[in-house]
């Protein structure tokens, strides 16, 4: 309530030019906040809904709730402690390349109210693997499974990008639960190539096999690798994708990344760049739909996209997600969507 009624028009207000600045500036305080254990049990006793209806276990990792936060929200993973007591099951951090990046020239989030959208441009700024690893040995664990999500440096030639993905996967291996292969932000050029059969194909064989080569070295089991796609992708195109994860044993697809259409806006728009939010939720259904159904429960599907409250977090599971992840709900609605949903998940 408080934050629709005053967090929100405050902060909308002062960033109405660039929303990034009200982005960074609530990053700084929860980078903050990260390092007080005090702050952060009080945060989590006043945000978190726990109940043990919502644990699952969910390729290997043990999960406390299903509601994670979608990847590039934090993407330095400057936050992690403050937003997982804020009562995420989980988080997505990054997009991470291997090499610092600025991204591209700002302003490059834009808000679409009356839709409940966002477009970005973003193109994946990050301090990058090593400045990030040099971060994360120094600072405090979140309590619940963090996923890296990795994509490739924009100076990168194609050619070289399974050497970039793996290059960020043995800096973060240590500090992952989980690993995302980012082949679908519709930001950095080249990218979504990567989801054609072949490229995609070299792509996982090599992250996979490294996560398990990683693994053996030091007696542990691999970490799980993971792809996340694009909702634009036709039938024929999801059936590679699927058929690659199943032979290069993947262990889940996310699905799914923001979308280059702009069916169903209110707002009139011509910024390019990656819509998300309500107008995302149909097709993004759809996609997970598609994909339930073809992967007859081989591997799991995290669902995103448009997910708004309960009714759509429970659609989304219904449609065949085990996990699902929020991220631009959390801008509009505030923290208490996480509650919210999780509380409703519990009911059911
Ligand atoms: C500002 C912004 C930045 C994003 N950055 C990333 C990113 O770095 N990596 C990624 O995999 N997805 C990124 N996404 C996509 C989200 O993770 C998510 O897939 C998409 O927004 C759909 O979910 P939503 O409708 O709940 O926002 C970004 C989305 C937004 C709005």
């Amino acid at each position: 309530m408080l934050f629709k009624t005053l967090i929100r028009p405050v902060m909308f207000r002062a960033s109405a030019n660039d929303p990034e600045i009200a982005h960074h500036w609530l990053m700084g305080r929860m980078a903050t906040l990260s390092h007080s254990q005090t702050i952060l049990k009080i945060i989590e006793a006043t945000n978190a809904y726990k109940s043990s209806a919502l644990e699952r276990d969910v390729f290997g990792v043990h999960f406390p709730n299903p509601v994670g936060l979608a990847g590039g929200f934090d993407k330095n993973g400057i936050a992690l402690p403050a937003l997982a007591a804020l009562g995420f099951g989980f988080i997505e951090a990054g997009t991470v390349t291997r090499y610092a990046q600025p991204g591209n020239a700002r302003p490059r989030i834009f808000r679409l109210s009356e839709d409940n959208a966002l477009i970005n441009r973003m193109g994946f700024p990050n301090d990058g693997a090593d400045a990030i690893h040099a971060h994360l040995s120094q600072s405090p664990k979140p309590g619940i499974p963090i996923g890296w999500s990795i994509g490739k440096s924009k100076i990168t030639p194609q050619e070289e990008a399974i050497e970039d993905y793996l290059y960020s996967l043995h800096k973060l291996y240590d500090f992952a639960d989980f690993f995302t292969v980012n082949v679908s932000s519709p930001n950095t050029p080249g990218l979504r190539q990567l989801q054609d059969k072949e490229p995609l194909d070299r792509l996982l064989q090599a992250i996979v096999q490294e996560s398990e080569a990683i693994a053996q070295k030091t007696g542990s089991s691999a970490k799980a690798v993971l792809v996340k796609i694009a909702p634009d992708l036709t039938e024929s195109q999801l059936d590679d994708v699927i058929e690659v994860c199943l032979n290069r044993h993947v262990r889940g697809i996310i699905a799914t990344n923001t979308t280059l259409a702009r069916t169903g806006l209110r707002h009139n728009t011509s910024e390019s760049g990656g819509l998300s939010g309500r107008p995302l939720h149909q097709r993004s259904l759809e996609v997970i739909r598609y994909l339930n159904q073809q992967l007859q429960n081989k591997i799991p599907i995290i669902g995103v996209g448009g997910i708004f409250g309960p009714d759509d977090a429970k659609r989304t599971l219904d449609a065949g997600a085990s996990l699902i992840q929020i991220y631009t709900s959390f801008i509009y609605e505030g923290p208490g969507i996480i509650k919210r949903i999780n509380r409703e998940l519990a009911r059911s």
